[in-house]
């Protein structure tokens, strides 16, 4: 994965797994982009500027876009000379100005990636794995230092992007934009995919075509958000899920964030992405810095395939972390949907019981189970266990748990206060707030100010004495509403802007200590169901809650998309209990039960309700999920048939050496009179005859792959096939 510069024409060439990413040093000392896609063998790449130059010049050295800035490309855009395009940065300097004129001055190509100062990113175990090239452009007037990185990685064909701005001037710099990634493309027809929704429709997918003038998408809500993803990717109209150009982005961050792309007059399309500039600003030191959040970037040419996989590849193992980042994943029955806040010791006892016997693994006990916690209108910041409730606190119950062969979780939302609560009755000023202002109550709650180290310092301090306190093995750390009234009274009226990355960045601190202060934990993120599903949540916790809605027709949706970017291992699935308690949709176990075989499996329902022939359903699921369980995580995933272009949603997952594969079919809704499903797989071995357990045959990959498989009909709506293919020893 060489990262090669000539200076003899100022060409900078990444190459990484099959593509090619190539920047320029123009005369000017201008950075531009002359491209990225599938891989250049390297000679006579300066010619690529030729793409973007209007008038078309025979000599190459005369083109440097000098008074021109809005035909070049350009690696890290600035605003205020001729380029009139969104810019990456925007300044306010001490005397007023904001125009920003950035020229290279120098570079270095180092082995492996550094770690980001605060901030999750991915990483390397070893430096061989990839190599980071670190360009540094300097605003001469300003003395101010844009530092770019970029990494390519030995085994992913992604590049990294984020940058670091330093203020070597003696006067103070505000920062009022820093987009991380920016991409200019020689193309103006893109057809762009997006994932938006709101609670309960989280990440839902949706692909639009444009030609000319400006999109974008955005979180205002202090986290990534319910309703837009940090995520786009620019798809060429023709492209498919196995064909044609795609470009995925992905930003590894859980804040406000911005993803807009604008086609310029001469069919030049900008790409750019980053923390979102709306309602921030930092305000610079003479000699600080500002480190700006990573974003993945995946040129792909071989559709929203290839897009997801390198996604998943370097997801799954280069941003996850910890010692469950590789492990299978327990399967859990959380009480949630099955008592709300209504249960006591007992009621637990019997839901676990009952899961014991099925094989469950792990009984996670979801919201309610602290002080006076008896609807959601109290207690937060009072992390002490209910007596009444539990009367003999967490360690015996997680014992009886342990007796009956389960692991104990344990739901949290730490990022929370309850004004009825003691912690607020003695630090009212603990909220985030802005003074004189009324304080919006969102879910009977305010959000903690965690921009204060003292205020992280006491809730790190009362969880760790909760996780202490009884063997606990999984933590679902919620946070259920947005950020609203972003102030805080510690900071100077000219740091308010920063209050809303402050209070990401000390997420990410406090994330960072209990994690690691508890290795041993499977930790969830959740977020009122799928919030706060992004990479920088990843790097922390190894899973996800998807969505509150478990309904199978929905989730067969929200999963095909979220699979987009995020790997299966990533994925938080439960079955529900029918009719489902948003929907209220009557579906079949069996389908419930295969739709949640999409990632980190579980049960969210009273158990102790199940007829006798519902558990036994349950209990065959539970022991083929186990069967299936390290393709699931682990393998490659193949998506079949989108939920959403089609009557039916299909996943098929294959093992690394393609000796196993478990597919999961679900049909929408039912068709009369219909004829046969075929199924055509992927990802098999076409020389190989593999055995199909349900049916007991022996079939070829190669007529898997290209003739298909017949499926046994489906009579209803929302019908479910679920198949185990075992390779044949040849
Ligand atoms: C929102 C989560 O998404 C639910 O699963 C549950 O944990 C509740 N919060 C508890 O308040």
């Amino acid at each position: 994965m060489p990262i090669t510069y000539d200076p003899t024409n100022g060409i900078f060439h990444l190459q990484a797994a099959d593509t090619s990413y190539v920047m320029k040093v123009l005369s000017s000392g201008t950075l531009a982009h002359l491209y990225w896609g599938r891989a250049l063998r390297g000679n006579h790449l300066s010619s690529l500027l030729r793409h973007f130059d209007k008038n078309y010049r025979k000599e190459l050295f005369q083109i440097d876009f000098e008074e021109q800035l809005d035909q070049c490309p350009c690696e890290y855009p600035s605003f205020g000379s001729t380029d009139f395009r969104p810019p990456a940065i925007e300044v306010r300097a001490a005397d007023g100005s904001s125009l920003v004129d950035l020229r290279y001055s120098s570079h270095t190509i180092t082995r492996g990636k550094p770690r980001l100062p605060g901030l999750p990113a991915t990483y390397v175990e070893d430096p061989a794995e990839a190599d980071t090239l670190h360009i540094c452009l300097h605003d001469r007037r300003l003395g101010l230092e844009v530092c770019l990185s970029h990494t390519i990685y030995r085994d992913h064909g992604a590049v990294a992007r984020s940058l670091c701005v330093t203020n070597r001037s003696l006067e103070p710099i505000r920062l009022e934009r820093v987009l991380s990634f920016v991409l200019d493309l020689k193309h103006h027809t893109w057809d762009i995919l997006s994932l938006s929704g709101s609670w309960a429709r989280e990440r839902a997918y949706h692909r639009q075509r444009l030609s000319s003038g400006n999109f974008s998408i955005e979180s205002t809500r202090g986290t990534s958000s319910h309703q837009q993803s940090p995520f786009l990717a620019l798809a060429h109209p023709e492209a498919t899920e196995l064909t044609g150009d795609v470009y995925g982005f992905s930003l590894v961050y859980s804040g406000n964030f911005l993803a807009q792309v604008a086609v310029d007059q001469f069919d030049t399309t900008r790409l750019l992405m980053g923390i979102n500039p709306f309602d921030f600003s930092w305000q610079l030191e003479p000699g600080a810095s500002f480190q700006a959040p990573e974003v993945i970037g995946v040129a792909s040419s071989s559709g929203l395939e290839g897009m997801s996989r390198t996604f998943h590849d370097l997801y799954r193992s280069r941003l996850a972390r910890g010692r469950w980042r590789d492990r299978e994943r327990p399967i859990l029955v959380n009480n949630w949907e099955a008592t709300y806040f209504d249960f006591n010791a007992e009621k637990l006892l019997e839901i676990a019981r009952v899961g014991a016997e099925l094989g469950v693994e792990l009984f996670v006990l979801d919201d309610g189970w602290f002080k006076d916690r008896n609807r959601d209108n109290s207690s937060l910041g009072d992390w002490v266990v209910d007596r009444k409730k539990l009367p003999e606190g967490l360690q015996p119950l997680a014992r009886k748990m342990n007796e009956f062969g389960l692991s104990f979780g344990l739901w949290i939302e730490p990022e929370m206060i309850s004004p009825d609560s003691d912690l607020y009755r003695a630090h009212p000023d603990y909220c985030l707030h802005v003074k004189n202002a009324h304080r919006t109550q969102l879910r009977n709650q305010l959000v903690l100010d965690l921009t204060r180290p003292e205020v992280r310092d006491r809730i790190v301090e009362a969880i760790t004495q909760v996780l202490e306190q009884a063997p606990i093995s999984y933590v679902k750390w919620d946070m259920n509403r947005p950020l609203t009234e972003l102030g805080s009274p510690t900071l100077p009226a000219a740091q308010q802007r920063e209050v809303g990355h402050r209070y990401v960045l000390g997420v990410y601190e406090m994330m960072e200590r209990i994690t690691s202060r508890f290795p041993d934990v499977l930790f969830e993120s959740c977020s009122g169901g799928g919030g706060r599903f992004d990479g920088g949540i990843l790097y922390y916790m190894p899973q996800t809650w998807a969505s509150d809605n478990m309904d199978p027709k929905d989730r067969l949706r929200i999963q095909w998309s979220t699979s987009l970017v995020f790997p299966p291992s990533s994925i938080g699935a439960h079955v529900c209990s029918s009719p489902n308690h948003i929907t209220g949709r009557t579906t079949p176990l069996a389908t419930r039960g295969a739709v949640a075989m999409a990632g980190a499996f579980g049960y969210e329902l009273d158990l102790t309700r199940l007829t006798e022939e519902e558990r036994q359903l349950a209990r065959a699921q539970i022991s083929l999920f186990k069967s299936v369980r390290d393709l699931v995580q682990f393998g490659d995933l193949y998506r079949l048939c989108s939920p959403y272009t089609t009557n039916a949603g299909a996943f098929c997952y294959v093992s690394r050496d393609r000796a196993r594969a478990f597919v999961v079919y679900v049909r929408l809704e039912a068709v009369a009179n219909s004829s046969v499903t075929t199924l055509r797989l992927r990802g098999l071995d076409p020389d190989c005859t593999y055995h199909i357990v349900e049916t007991g045959e022996d079939l070829g990959g190669d007529q898997l792959m290209y003739a298909g498989i017949a499926l046994p009909s489906l009579s209803s709506d929302l019908a479910s096939v679920t198949l185990r293919l075992e390779k044949r020893p040849s």
